[in-house]
């Protein structure tokens, strides 16, 4: 932005200083020149000599040394004025520096303030946790950006290669490379579903509607039974209504990936999954857990980071994106909602999702 130039604060300071100092030594002066005056004024009287004017007998002896000191006093206001503000001011220095260094791209430097808290300290405080989390965001997102590339590439290098075979032979089945390129192509794109999904929860742009989790459990179950059944899980389905506030599309979601999880991570025969909803005194609250493998705690911190996948699949066939947990932590962060993983001590794993409760109106209805 282009500014017309002002007096830098350091000038305004140092002729605030100097001007506080000239009028102080005005004041002062004015006072003792008064008292001056009335004590000799007095003793005239008193002796009963007469003189001429005594007033302007005064001026005249008192003025030269008045502004002797009144030009001492301008100049050691201005002198002590200019290094006081300069002191006072460095602090502005090195944080103008770190922005100037932030704004052209290095997010690494801090500021790292030395001395007691003051004014400068808490504002280089707070602009260096700001540099801290903007560069933590920023690595995130490179990282993503360079895993979601990644895993494009793989499906698009698989599909080459299946091709260059086929042209290279020319008594290629292409019934077998149709369908191999149609499991590839539907991976790809599956991928590409998963990643738009991510970001249009994260915008956070969807209506709000009443839902209640238990349906959408059910639901989710309803359409899953199949897979469980497939894979050897057993699939229970429990607890009260949960009414909370959100989209019910992205609530759907959410619930279909946990309960996906908890079949395909699951024992590679006689599984469990249990879904359970409820309420809290201010939230609805959603519990699907399962038997499986025994998982770390370190381990279970990491999941839900997109591409990230825990452990060898044991149903080979179904091998994912790595981004079911984090649309899941995605859509749970937008709806206002906390999502915990604990490792179960018996394998396995459990999964709470806390959304708030919808307002009540005083009528005790929504
Ligand atoms: N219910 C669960 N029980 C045990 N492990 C789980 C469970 N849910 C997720 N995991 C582990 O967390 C990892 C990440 O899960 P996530 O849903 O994000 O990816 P994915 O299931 O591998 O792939 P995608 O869901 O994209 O198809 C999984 O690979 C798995 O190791
Ligand atoms: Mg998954």
């Amino acid at each position: 932005m282009d500014r017309q130039r002002g007096l830098s604060v350091r000038l305004k300071l140092t002729l605030s200083y100097a001007g506080f100092l000239l009028l102080a030594g005005v004041v002062l002066l004015a006072v003792v020149g008064v008292f001056l005056l009335l004590s000799g004024w007095l003793r005239t009287n008193e002796s009963g000599a007469v003189r001429a004017n005594p007033v302007i007998e005064f001026v005249r002896a008192f003025a030269p040394t008045a502004a002797v000191v009144m030009v001492f006093l301008l100049v050691f206001g201005l002198l002590g004025g200019w290094l006081l503000a300069g002191r006072m001011l460095a602090p502005l220095d090195r944080i103008t520096h770190a922005t100037r260094t932030a704004a052209a791209g290095s997010l690494s430097h801090r500021i790292r303030m030395p001395g007691r808290q003051d004014e400068f300290r808490e504002l280089a405080d707070a602009f260096d946790m700001m540099l801290a989390r903007l560069e933590a965001h920023v690595a995130e997102q490179q990282r993503f950006a360079a895993n979601a590339s990644h895993e494009l590439r793989t499906p698009l290098a698989i599909s080459k290669t299946l091709i260059d075979v086929a042209r290279a032979d020319p008594h290629h089945d292409t019934g077998e490379l149709i369908d191999r390129l149609h499991v590839v192509n539907t991976r790809a794109t599956d991928l590409i579903e998963a990643l738009l999904l991510l970001s249009r929860a994260s915008q956070r742009s969807f209506t709000r509607e009443h839902v209640d989790l238990s349906l959408v459990a059910e639901e989710a179950a309803e359409t899953l039974h199949p897979l469980a059944e497939k894979n050897g899980v057993t699939l229970e389905t429990s607890g009260d209504i949960a009414p909370t506030r959100g989209s019910p599309a992205l609530l759907l979601q959410l619930i279909t990936n946990l309960v996906h999880n908890a079949i395909v991570h699951n024992l590679p025969e006689r599984g469990t999954v249990r879904v359970h909803t409820g309420v809290r005194p201010k939230t609805a609250v959603l519990t699907v857990e399962n038997t499986g493998e025994q998982l770390t705690p370190q381990l279970v911190t990491t999941l839900t980071e997109p591409f990230q996948r825990g452990t060898v699949r044991i149903h080979t066939d179904q091998a994912g994106a790595g981004l079911g947990l984090a649309i899941v932590k995605t859509i749970t962060e937008a709806h206002d909602g906390t999502l915990t993983l604990t490792p179960r001590s018996a394998g396995g794993l459990r999964i709470t999702v806390e959304l708030p409760a919808p307002a009540r109106t005083p009528t005790g209805s929504e």
